[in-house]
């Protein structure tokens, strides 16, 4: 029986793929890194400074661990003026409709996500108080697919992860959840992932009786 469900944030609540493309592109283009949207995709999940590690992969020049996080903080500079503009509006299909009924059935809830971000996007979107814990990237040291940032949240809602149900739209998300012995939902880039326990394309078109058996 599935007691707590925890849900990613990124790609699974709220779509911010964009305020992150658009960022790491205006940080790229000024430096003159190529980037693009089939190198976004490959930082679905991952954290900030390991997004950073994959961009540079296609940089001519060398950088020094100070001018990585110079780099890092200024994206992170335009990427919190473009969440600085999500709305309740932003919230993807199904999910309102998903925590209530999770809420009804006594099932407790959570956020895992590695973004640091997480409390502004709560507060931007109006679900800073919709959830029993959050466990986000400024309380983990490493990020998906290691396991941490989900065994913490089952660990503040106080249950067991076998019992716990991740929601993903990242594949080292699905990873994560398996490793830490939980079992899991892909959605939207994960809904065809064959590792994860069950697939929809959003929450929109879950059936809660059969996820939460
Ligand atoms: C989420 C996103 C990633 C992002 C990471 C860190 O997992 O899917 O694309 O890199 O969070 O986000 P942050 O807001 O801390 O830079
Ligand atoms: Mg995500």
């Amino acid at each position: 029986m599935v007691k707590g469900v925890i849900f990613d944030l990124d790609g699974v609540i709220v779509s911010t793929d964009d305020c992150h493309y658009l960022a790491w592109k205006r940080m790229a283009d000024e430096e003159g890194i190529p980037f693009d949207r089939a190198v976004n995709e490959r930082l679905r999940g991952v954290s900030r400074m390991d997004s950073l590690n994959i961009i540079l992969e296609k940089a001519n020049a060398a950088y020094t661990d100070a001018q990585k996080e110079a780099l890092a903080t200024r994206k992170n500079a335009y990427y919190v003026e473009l969440i600085g503009r999500l709305t309740p509006s932003d919230i993807l299909p199904g999910t309102l409709e998903v925590l209530r009924e999770l809420r009804k059935r006594n099932v407790k809830i959570a956020i895992g996500s590695s973004s640091r971000n997480t409390p502004v996007i709560l507060r931007q979107i109006g679900l800073e108080s919709a959830f029993d814990a959050v466990a986000d990237g400024n309380q983990i040291s490493r990020s998906k697919p290691d396991p941490e940032v989900f065994v913490l949240a089952a660990r503040l809602l106080a249950i067991a992860p076998v019992d716990c149900l991740v929601v993903e739209d990242a594949d080292a998300g699905v990873e994560a959840a398996l490793a830490g012995g939980m079992k899991a939902l892909g959605v939207g880039s994960a809904a065809q992932n064959p590792r994860a326990t069950y697939r929809a394309q959003s929450l929109a078109d879950v059936d809660l009786n059969t996820l939460l058996r």
